[in-house]
C-alpha cells in the first residue's frame, strides 16, 4: 500500500507532481486562456457582490489560507481576512451577505472548521469549501465545493493536500480577478501558462534530495530551529516551521524576517539553525539584510532561493534552489524542500514519522 515507500509520508510528497496536473485538469485551458470552475460558473455580478472574503480553516489548511489571502488580494482585489477557525466563533465575525466565506479543509470534517462554516452561513454569507474529501460534511455543508483532487492523503502531516490548495487558490485567485477585471488577460495567460509547468517543476525538486537528507541529518538534533521570510515566504516559513514541529519534535518558529529584531533575534546565537526563503524579488533585498543579520550572530542559514540567484549564496552556509516560476506560484515549490528536510529529520530522529505522537489525522473533537 506504500507502494515501495517507508512512510505514506515520503510517498505522498512524491504523489505531488501528479496531485498538483490532477488539481488543474479541466481548470487551467490548455492554450493557457483563462482558468473554468465548472463548479462555480460565478458571471460578472457574482463576483461584484463580494465585498468581502473570510477564509477560515485549521494547521496546514490555515497556512494554505494564508498565501490565498495574498492571492486574491494581489490578483482579484478584494480584501481577504484569515481566521483559525477556532478562533473564528468566537470573536463575533464582522460577516454578512456580501461576504464569501471559504473554508478549507483536507478532510472536510474538522469539526472547528465545519462550525465556523455553519456560523458564516448563519451571518448570512455565501460558503465556498475547498476540500478534498467527496461528499465529507463540510463539502455538504457548504454552497459550493472546489474539490483538490490530491488523492487519499493517509500520513497525518499534510502535504499534497496543502500543495493542491495552493493551486486552488492560484487558480481562484486568477478566476476571480479575470471575472472582475482587475486581471489583464496578458496575466491570466502567464499565470496558466507558469501553472501548467507546476508539475514538471515540482518533479524537478524531488529529483535531487540528497543535500535535504545531509542538512537533515547534520541538524536533526538541534532542539530549536528558526524559519524566516517576507510576504509569501513568511506564509510558506509558518507551514515549513508546523512541519517540522508535528513529526520530529523539533521545536521550530517561523517569524516575519522584518520582525525578528523585535524580540526573537534575542535567541539566535551561534550554531541556531535558520531557514530563510529568499523567493519573492520585491522583498528580496531586505530578506537579505534580515539573513545578515542572523549570520552575524553565527546562526547557520539554509537559504531557500530561486534558481539563477547568484547572491544569496555569498550570505548563507547552504542553499537550496528551487525552479523559477511566477512569483504568486512559488510557495508551491518552495515547501518542498520544507517539507523533505521535516521528513528526513523525523527520520533521522526515529519519529514515527506517519503517526505523530499525540496527533490526529482528522480533528472531530473541539
Ligand atoms: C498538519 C496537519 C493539520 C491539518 C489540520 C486541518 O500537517 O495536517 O494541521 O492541516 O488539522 O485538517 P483539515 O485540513 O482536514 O481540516
Amino acid at each position: 500500500e506504500k507502494g515501495g515507500y517507508e512512510h505514506f509520508m515520503i510517498k505522498e510528497i512524491y504523489e505531488q507532481p501528479k496531485a498538483v496536473r490532477e488539481t488543474m485538469t479541466s481548470r487551467v485551458a490548455k492554450d493557457d486562456s483563462g482558468i473554468t470552475f465548472d463548479e462555480l460558473k460565478w458571471t460578472k455580478d457574482d463576483v461584484a457582490g463580494i465585498k468581502k472574503i473570510a477564509v477560515v480553516a485549521c494547521g496546514t489548511a490555515y497556512h494554505a489560507g494564508i498565501v490565498g489571502k495574498y492571492l486574491i488580494e494581489n490578483l482579484a482585489r478584494i480584501p481577504v481576512e484569515v481566521d483559525v477557525a477556532s478562533e473564528f466563533r468566537y470573536r463575533s465575525p464582522l460577516v454578512d451577505d456580501q461576504t464569501l466565506a471559504i473554508v478549507i479543509s483536507q478532510s472536510g470534517e474538522t469539526l472547528d472548521t465545519l462550525a465556523a462554516l455553519k456560523e458564516a452561513k448563519n451571518l448570512g454569507a455565501r460558503t465556498l469549501a475547498i476540500t478534498n474529501v467527496v461528499g465529507s460534511s463540510i463539502a455538504r455543508e457548504a454552497d459550493q465545493v472546489i474539490y483538490t483532487w490530491a488523492g487519499p492523503e493517509i500520513a497525518v502531516a499534510s502535504t499534497k493536500a496543502y500543495t493542491t490548495q495552493l493551486v486552488v487558490m492560484a487558480m481562484l485567485a486568477t478566476y476571480m480577478g479575470a471575472i472582475k477585471g482587475t486581471l489583464a488577460q496578458e496575466k491570466v495567460s502567464e499565470l496558466c501558462n507558469a501553472l501548467r509547468e507546476l508539475p514538471n517543476q515540482v518533479h524537478e525538486l524531488l529529483e535531487d534530495v540528497e543535500p535535504i537528507k545531509t542538512f537533515a541529518q547534520q541538524y536533526g538534533f538541534n532542539e530549536d530551529v528558526f524559519f524566516i521570510g517576507r510576504s509569501l515566504d513568511y506564509a510558506v516559513a509558518l507551514e515549513g516551521s508546523l512541519k517540522l514541529k508535528e513529526i520530529s519534535y523539533i521545536h521550530a518558529e517561523a517569524y516575519a524576517a522584518g520582525e525578528l529584531k523585535h524580540g526573537t533575534l534575542a535567541l539566535i546565537i551561534e550554531g541556531v539553525p535558520v531557514i530563510a526563503l529568499a523567493t519573492q524579488h520585491d522583498v528580496y533585498e531586505k530578506t537579505l539584510s534580515n539573513i545578515k543579520e542572523v549570520k552575524a550572530r553565527d546562526a547557520v542559514v539554509i537559504g531557500i532561493g530561486l534558481k539563477g540567484d547568484k547572491q544569496i549564496e555569498k550570505y548563507v552556509d547552504h542553499t537550496i534552489f528551487i525552479p523559477a516560476t511566477n512569483k504568486f506560484l512559488t510557495p508551491i515549490l518552495s515547501v518542498i524542500p520544507l517539507q523533505l528536510l521535516a521528513y528526513y529529520a523525523a527520520v533521522t530522529r526515529g519519529c514515527d514519522v506517519d503517526k505523530p505522537r499525540n496527533l490526529a489525522k482528522s480533528v472531530t473533537v473541539e
